[in-house]
């Protein structure tokens, strides 16, 4: 490629596109257009897994090819091929963990010009694209949504000096280098055909000037030719208003006289706004509330099928209207009736939908179809579908493509707000009044009992500026992103051929994306195909093991696609215990090693370590690196053997952050929960259980050996290189602080009581009034934490008075003790004063104490198994854990898979270590 042909010039009016000049931009996209014609021919290509359902036609009317189609894009390949750099296993690249700050830009124009059911700010996402990638490499999000991960690529390339700036000092005050500015590429993929054409609007250039002139354009066309749908008379009976919105409200009947009640005429307080609890029957006089009031349904028939349909009862109980430059209100009158009776009258307009929704399958289908909501056509009153599928139709007549698709991205926001779903709410954060528009319930389908039903005009007309000043400053470039419409299973690219991944997967039963974009994908005629959707919906037979399953495979086409020794973000937002563990499992099991989970504290605007795993309650991000080539080719030369364990230790380590400091003026040093010994074993041992192999060495060994190979500070492991980096940070600031641990199980006792024992060896009595609160009630069903006493006996050790003070407690006593200072490990003074304290016993020692531990935790295992009967009853999850992993080294699988059916399910799906043992041990005995 020359440089004049460089993409995205367009010298000479020619365009260049993966290789090929064509004569305009047109043209380009008119050759791939018919290859993408002919590939939707192929049978073999329609077959793929998650292709959207939708004709051609349909499809090839939203695609943009190369650069984005509404089905699986043919052309990624390509677009890798050609803008990619091969994975050189000889280039040099090392990161640490880097954690995302999802709370941050939740305000930025851009980031609101399009609303999608869970948005992670591009803004947010920035820092990571910057930290772990260079000016043109490729960065993939599987479940890209609307499309942020996109936009925050492309940002690194326009972000304005000031942005730039700021993020500059931030990396300056933390020690960072100065990050590299400059776009990067982009691949998003998306099952869902809307999300995925949001995401192309997003991250495809177009021109915003003639867009803005568009889209006023259409604005007046449609007024030009339904303006007099939403004309209404002042009281005076003269001044023409224009309708901002009609309030529609259910009709009941009354449960004693059987007569029919306006909800809105009857409980609206018209000074106050507020809906009174209770009220007066107009004919009978009897008391009703929204309780005791009984549903009407009305006969009507279908304008789509011509067919009987019944459906809950509206009629217009207030208008709101501006005339004179005023805002006024005023009840529906006879010429507003008129008006009325006459739209409905009118044919159903040929760009209306009228499918039907999946009612039988659908998780929210339940609460529409018995009020009479089952096709697309039956969310809009009459007025409302004139006027939507007037904008729609409007917008898609425009003759300059990517004009056409920005205004169907413009006008596809009004979808949700003209429909009945859009609620009326004449009280907005405690006081009457403010806007009518967008205010349907997040996340699911639901039809109030008051309707607001409003014009296109106040819906929209405020919109079309914030556009076009959220995307001025924003400039992309053709070959900057390419988009896929699929399933995260199976992108088309090639292996190791991506630099980065961020991702935000759906979490369980949280949202039902393929359900809630079905009515505005109904619009474009291409809708999703719910199959490979990763979420938990007992609607669609999808329990929490199909979902674990599901984004295993998804992790593992990630991997797949992933460079050695390059880095993921996963983004996690869901409370329970049990869809996190999955999420933690399906990611080892695909091969990704966790390096980092953090956890953003609204609070304190910080973040933490996650140590625990069933105290989850806010978002999560998880930093995972795919280990190098080296370190899985030497695995498999060597198998499963000591020294490749010690190898995954090494390359592991590498993968940590070295220092961890709190953010702000005064940084506190943070004690880092991923280079404890324990917790750099769990990581090892679930490496080889993925591997589907034996772990070679046991706790004990590993932790008595690790002080050999490896340097030690502040109870972490390190290497060598690190250790002199945490060092001198070390030294500028004293005050380390701890690492925050849940305590939820018996595990985190332990760890938590070793974080305080390391710091301040402790007789119980000092013990115990800080651990006490540390005993929430986290604690899982069933689960027994051991008493106080029977933790430090069995995990730690108590200098008794006699022989020498152990040096743990020597060195604290003698550092904050002044009286203590210097003196020998046999003074008596000093004795006195650490007798009966309790301290964590240096590496030797607790070989030896975890030996025992070991034992004496099989000993209870063996007794669960002899236990008759289907259910345990109570149980130790340390005693599971321990049973567990020596069953799996003695093959013993079925021992696992018994034991597991005898504990609650609970017990099982929040536990990352049981789960991933019983995963495999299920695996295993399918092969046998
Ligand atoms: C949490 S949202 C992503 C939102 C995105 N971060 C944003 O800022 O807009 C998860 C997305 O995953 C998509 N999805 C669900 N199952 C999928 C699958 N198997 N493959 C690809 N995408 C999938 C859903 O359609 C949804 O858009």
């Amino acid at each position: 490629m020359t440089d004049l042909f460089k993409e995205p010039s367009r010298t000479f009016g020619l365009v260049e596109c993966l290789g090929q000049t064509f004569a305009n931009d047109d043209a380009r996209r008119e050759f791939f257009l018919n290859l993408l014609r002919d590939k939707l021919k192929d049978p073999a290509f329609r077959k793929i897994e998650g292709f959207p359902v939708g004709t051609d036609e349909a499809i090839l009317a939203m695609s943009d090819p190369p650069y984005y189609t509404a089905c699986p894009n043919p052309f990624l390949e390509d677009f890798v091929r050609h803008f990619g750099k091969a994975y050189d296993p000889n280039s040099k690249y090392s990161r640490e963990p880097m954690t995302v700050d999802v709370s941050e830009g939740k305000t930025a124009p851009l980031y609101k010009a399009h609303s999608y059911h869970t948005k992670v700010p591009h803004l947010a996402i920035v820092p990571s694209i910057l930290h772990y990638t260079e000016p043109g490499d490729i960065v993939l999000d599987g479940f890209g949504g609307s499309g942020m991960t996109g936009v925050a690529a492309q940002w690194c390339g326009t972000a304005p000096a000031a942005y730039r700036h700021g993020v500059e000092s931030e990396w300056k005050k933390q020690g960072r280098p100065a990050p590299r500015w400059g776009a990067r590429r982009v691949i998003l993929n998306d099952l869902s055909p809307a999300a995925a054409f949001m995401a192309a609007n997003y991250n495809l250039p177009f021109d915003v000037d003639a867009f803005s002139k568009a889209g006023k354009q259409l604005l007046k066309d449609v007024e030009h030719e339904i303006g007099w749908m939403y004309e209404t008379l002042q009281t005076d009976g003269i001044t023409k208003g224009r309708i901002e919105y009609t309030v529609w409200s259910e009709i009941f009947t009354c449960p004693h006289c059987a007569g029919e009640v306006n909800f809105l005429d009857e409980a609206l307080d018209e000074d106050s706004k507020r809906v009174k609890d209770s009220f007066s029957c107009p004919h009978c006089g009897a008391d009703l509330n929204k309780d005791n009031l009984n549903r009407v349904l009305e006969s009507r028939i279908d304008p789509a099928s011509g067919e009987k349909w019944k459906r809950v009862k509206f009629c217009p109980s207030l208008i709101s209207y501006v005339s004179g430059g005023v805002r006024r209100e005023k009840q529906p009158d006879k010429s507003d009736l008129a008006i009325l009776a006459k739209i409905e009258a009118m044919p159903l307009p040929s760009d209306m939908p009228t499918v039907r929704f999946p009612i039988e399958q659908m998780y929210h289908g339940s609460r529409i179809a018995p009020k009479g909501f089952s096709h697309i056509h039956h969310f809009f009153l009459p007025r409302a579908a004139q006027a939507m599928a007037l904008l729609w139709h409007k917008a898609n007549s425009h003759p300059n493509f990517r004009i056409r698709e920005m205004l169907l991205f413009y006008v596809e926001q009004a979808i949700w707000g003209l429909s009945v779903l859009n609620r009326y709410q004449p009280i907005q954060q405690g006081r009457p009044g403010g806007s009518q528009v967008n205010r349907q319930l997040t996340g699911v389908y639901y039809v109030g009992s008051q309707h607001a039903e409003c014009s296109p005009q106040y819906n929209l007309g405020l919109k079309l500026d914030r556009l076009g000043k959220a995307f001025r400053d924003y400039k992309t470039a053709n070959g900057n992103a390419a988009i896929s419409t699929g399933t995260a299973t199976g992108i088309p690219i090639p292996d190791g051929s991506v630099d980065y991944v961020f991702t935000d997967p759906p979490f369980g039963e949280n949202i039902f994306y393929a359900d809630l974009n079905f009515l505005v994908e109904s619009w474009h005629r291409v809708t999703t195909d719910a199959k490979p959707e990763a979420i938990v919906d007992k609607f669609k037979n999808k329990a929490l093991p199909q979902y674990q399953h599901l984004m295993q495979r998804c992790f593992a086409e990630y991997y797949r696609v992933l460079k050695p020794g390059r880095w993921m973000t996963v983004v996690f937002s869901n409370s329970k215990a049990a869809v996190w563990n999955a999420i933690q499992v399906a990611l080892q099991q695909a091969g990704f090693v966790v390096a980092e989970v953090t956890a953003l504290d609204k609070v304190q605007g910080s973040y933490r370590q996650v140590t625990s795993t069933t105290a989850v309650k806010q978002d999560l991000v998880i930093s995972a690196y795919k280990p190098n080539g080296g370190l899985e080719d030497r695995f498999n030369r060597r198998g499963a053997t000591v020294d490749s364990a010690w190898d995954f230790v090494q390359t592991h380590l590498k993968h940590l952050p070295a220092v961890k400091v709190t953010k702000g003026d005064f940084p506190e040093l943070l004690n880092i929960v991923e280079r404890d010994p324990r917790r750099i074993y769990d990581r090892m041992a679930s490496w080889f259980i993925r591997h589907g192999e034996m772990v070679p060495i046991s706790t004990p060994e590993f932790l008595a050996e690790l002080p050999h190979r490896f340097r030690e500070a502040d109870g972490m492991v390190y290497l060598p290189e690190q250790l002199v980096e945490y060092e001198k940070v070390r030294a500028g600031i004293p005050q380390a602080k701890q690492a925050e641990l849940f305590v939820s199980d018996e595990r985190s006792a332990i760890d938590w009581l070793i974080n305080f024992l390391y710091k301040r060896p402790s007789t119980r009595s000092e013990i115990h009034p800080d651990y006490m609160p540390q005993i929430g009630s986290a604690k899982k069903k069933g689960e027994i934490i051991p008493e106080l006493d029977q933790l430090l006996e069995d995990n730690f050790l108590r200098y008794d008075g006699t022989g020498e003070v152990p040096s743990q407690i020597h060195s604290y006593l003698s550092t904050n003790h002044k009286d203590l200072r210097g003196l020998s490990k046999s003074n008596p003074q000093l004795v006195v004063k650490a007798k009966d304290r309790w301290y964590v016993a240096d590496p030797n020692k607790a070989q030896d104490l975890e030996s025992k531990r070991e034992k004496m935790l099989l000993k209870e295992f063996a007794a669960y198994q002899a236990v008759s009967g289907r259910r345990l009853k109570e149980f130790r999850l340390e005693v599971l854990r321990a049973g567990f992993k020596a069953a799996w080294a003695a093959k013993d699988y079925k021992a696992i898979i018994a034991i597991a059916q005898k504990i609650p399910e609970d017990a099982l799906q929040e536990d990352e270590k049981l789960l991933l043992w019983y995963d495999q041990a299920l695996t295993r005995m399918e092969k046998m």
